[in-house]
């Protein structure tokens, strides 16, 4: 494959340039391996958790929510197996454990523990608290998104292995005869929710033995062809009862599921989809960037599917300098931002700045408002990808842009 890097400078620079991530502590000079999300970066992340959350969660009857702790005992992560293999090979042949140690507690009393590599812990270490609270049927699962640290070796390409990230994780609880069906079912559904959000190519690739992790009988990595070559964009586990298993012989707290009609016990095999936030927005904004030209002039787009954008539409007076027609756009704005989600108010520059800026947010349409509007109620739209605009009748705009 080609190598591209100029699409990775023309990414970095547009996400700095409009608001969606900057260099963390940049004032500072950076801080290698850490970003932060500003206005449209953090709302764009909003928006794919949120679809993520209504597709993998509550589109379903058999899941359960967990937000764990990000510092949890020290024993979680011996019993996972992260303090012993958790590592990176270093230059000089050392291995080196990427958890990121921190100690909890003052003076003598304090003992060190870790930021979580993974979401997935805190799910297995809450099991029994779902199972008794709310006495699930076997297949179920417990999901979770939430911040996952690593203190990678070599932080690089931007938001692709970063130090700080974000996961979705779905833990899906199954009878070990039933894992192959569970699998290929989590597959069609990553598989569906990768075309949902507008990622071009996924290549799925079926993990070696000797590739896979330590707690691993199945693992299908879904990569992407990055500027910076094809690498892992999300990861879907056969996990077996490896995890279970491991925090009940260390804590000596049974983990087994007992089905209360046949009187058996086990200890439940368990599926893992796992999406990192981070990665999803890198491969979004890659399948989404377009150059094209309108009325002769050369323009940058995103492509943005439209209920993921940041701003679902923006609503401009024709000219700032005409009262009447600022607070026409005003009251249209205010009477429609109830209506319309990521609804923006835009009266910076000329017309054809703003159309600029909004094309590189990837607003999928503007709706101007000029003297005919004060005389007939209706507006122009403007569609993102075409540059086409038509006259409509504020009536029908809800349901033109939604
Ligand atoms: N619970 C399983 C697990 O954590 P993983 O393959 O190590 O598996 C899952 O991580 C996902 O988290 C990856 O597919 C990727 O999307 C994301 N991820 C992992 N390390 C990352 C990093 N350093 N920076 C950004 N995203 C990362």
């Amino acid at each position: 494959m080609i190598q591209d890097l100029g699409m990775m400078e023309k990414i970095v620079s547009l996400c700095k340039r409009r608001g969606f991530i900057y260099p963390s502590s940049e004032i500072y000079g950076g801080f290698s391996g850490f970003w932060d999300y500003g206005h449209y970066g953090a709302i764009l992340k909003e928006n794919i958790k949120c679809l993520w959350k209504q597709r993998f969660i509550f589109d379903r009857e058999d899941m359960f929510v967990n937000d764990a702790s990000i510092v949890m005992n020290p024993n979680v992560w011996e019993a996972s197996g992260h303090v012993s293999t958790f590592t990176d090979p270093m230059e000089d042949g050392k291995q080196f454990n990427t958890m990121f140690k921190t100690s909890v507690g003052a003076g003598e009393e304090s003992i060190v523990s870790y930021l979580r590599p993974e979401t997935a812990q805190g799910i297995f270490t809450n099991f029994k608290n779902v199972i008794d609270s709310f006495h699930p049927k076997l297949p179920f699962g417990i999901a979770q998104v939430g911040k996952a640290f690593r203190n990678e070796i070599s932080p690089r390409d931007f938001i692709f292995r970063s130090r700080e990230f974000e996961q979705m994780e779905v833990e899906y609880f199954v009878r070990e005869k039933d894992w192959e069906k569970h699998f290929q079912e989590w597959l069609e559904k990553m598989r569906k929710f990768g075309k949902e959000i507008g990622i071009k190519q996924i290549i799925e690739l079926d993990v070696t033995p000797e590739d896979r992790a330590h707690y691993s009988k199945r693992t299908i990595d879904f990569e992407f062809d990055y500027p910076f070559g094809r690498k892992e964009l999300w990861g879907l586990a056969y996990r077996t009862d490896f995890d279970l298993k491991a925090h009940s012989a260390k804590s000596g707290i049974s983990l087994e599921y007992f089905n209360e009609e046949t009187g058996d016990r086990l200890t439940p095999h368990v599926i893992e989809p796992s999406l990192g936030v981070d990665r999803t927005i890198l491969a979004i904004l890659l399948s989404s960037y377009t150059e094209d030209e309108i009325g002769g002039e050369p323009r940058i787009y995103l492509k943005l599917a439209k209920h993921i954008a940041p701003v679902r539409a923006a609503v401009f007076p024709l000219l700032k300098n005409k009262p009447e027609l600022v607070s026409k756009a005003r009251e249209l704005f205010l009477n429609l931002k109830s209506q319309i989600p990521n609804l923006e108010f835009d009266d910076n520059g000329n017309i054809g700045k703003r159309y600029r800026r909004q094309d590189e947010i990837g607003t999928p349409f503007c709706i101007t408002i000029d003297f005919d509007t004060l005389k007939d109620d209706t507006v122009t739209l403007r569609d993102r990808d075409t540059g086409e605009q038509k006259r409509i009748k504020v009536s029908d705009l809800k349901e033109a842009i939604i």
